[in-house]
């Protein structure tokens, strides 16, 4: 077989891990095959951008690359190729510029490392211009359906437990209700995991609406038992029981949801119910940035040796997975569209309840 010449990129936000998927392709890839492997820069973009933006990904461009968070390629949530935004208004289809770019390249395939909105741009380009891909999964909120985890997960709930821990003492200490904001718009994965771990005393998730009454009757229920401080998870996406994402607690509609804005809510209705002190902290993207943790490390690893493995094996148009703690993989065009929400009988919810978490609904 003539050595392979195969592009690799990381699109969507990034997450801890990316790097290590990079290097663990690469080492297998480049190192063991002798693979020519191209890094393309910043998404799709570095294809479509005069001059294109490519690296050469060597075993030695990759030292030190297991334990460094972001991407050294770059990445992007803008420049969907086949829904281009141009500067000045215009919005084209650069998917057939974009295949062709491939073909010049002479790239055999591509490993796509992205999220839900990544892994759709590479099944259609796929389905619509022949382009092999492979997909690999990431978001540090781990709503991918088809996945059990994504790597980044971890290092998030790592990051916002350790703020949850020390806002603990500050909130004891000042006997105040405090609200942590971490992400998660439409799933609240990272608030769940974060809130038992962290020993959270409620935590408000995009999927359950909250009663704004029940997390008050839990801050006075704890303050006649003499605890007169309360540790609040709100994931970004959280709403009050009949509002909206989006909507300010005069009901009045905002186009985007700005980060902080579930915690400011949800404090304001506190606010207007209990005496106590409330004060809100916003994790923000402290959550997705810097090193992964072990076992995100450990699955970026096995991850980027499944998608050489099936590049190897011509396994084109499927998404590495994880299932039951194997790794696996599934066809891109199967791939749920859907976000993996945190589900009614998802067991740890009842888990949280069993151990007092007021959960608002
Ligand atoms: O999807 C990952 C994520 O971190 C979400 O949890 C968050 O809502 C979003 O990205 C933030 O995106 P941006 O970095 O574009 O502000």
């Amino acid at each position: 077989m003539s050595t392979l010449r195969i592009g690799i990129l990381t699109g969507g936000g990034d997450a801890p891990g990316l790097n290590a998927v990079l290097r663990a392709v690469t080492k297998l890839g480049a190192g063991r095959h002798h693979w020519q492997l191209v890094g393309v820069e910043d998404s799709f973009n570095g294809l479509l951008d005069d001059p294109r933006r490519l690296v050469d990904l060597t075993p030695q461009a990759c030292r030190g690359l297991l334990v460094r968070g972001g991407t050294i390629l770059g990445t992007t949530n803008r420049g969907d190729p086949f829904a281009w935004a141009w500067p000045d208004g215009r919005v084209t289809d650069r998917s057939a510029e974009l295949a062709a770019a491939i073909t010049e390249e002479g790239l055999d395939g591509l490993i796509v490392v992205g999220g839900d909105g990544t892994q759709r741009i590479a099944a259609r380009l796929m389905a619509t211009h022949g382009v092999p891909v492979i997909g690999v999964p990431k978001t540090i909120d781990n709503d991918l359906a088809d996945t059990d985890f994504t790597f980044g997960f971890w290092s998030a709930v790592e990051v916002a437990t350790e703020a949850l821990d020390r806002l603990h003492s500050t909130a004891e200490a000042h006997d105040r209700v405090m609200l942590l904001e971490v992400m998660g718009r439409d799933a609240g994965w990272i608030a769940l995991y974060t809130g038992v771990a962290g020993g959270a005393d409620c935590i408000a998730l995009p999927e359950i609406p909250y009663d704004v009454e029940r997390f008050v009757h839990k801050i006075k229920e704890r303050a006649r038992r003499g605890r007169h401080f309360t540790m609040i998870v709100v994931a970004e996406g959280a709403v009050p029981r009949g509002g909206s994402l989006g909507a300010g607690v005069d009901g009045s509609q905002t186009t985007k949801v700005k980060a902080g804005s579930a915690a400011q809510t949800l404090a304001e209705l506190l606010e207007a119910r209990i005496s106590g002190e409330v004060r809100t902290t916003v994790l923000g993207h402290l959550q997705r940035g810097g090193g992964p943790v072990p076992y995100d490390r450990v699955l970026a690893t096995r991850f980027g040796v499944k998608a050489v493995e099936l590049v190897r094996e011509g396994r084109w148009g499927e998404m590495v997975c994880l299932r039951d703690n194997n790794v696996t993989s599934v066809p891109l065009v199967e791939v749920s569209q859907a976000p993996r929400r945190v589900s009614p009988d998802e067991p740890l919810l009842a888990t949280a309840r069993a151990v007092g978490i007021e959960l608002g609904g």
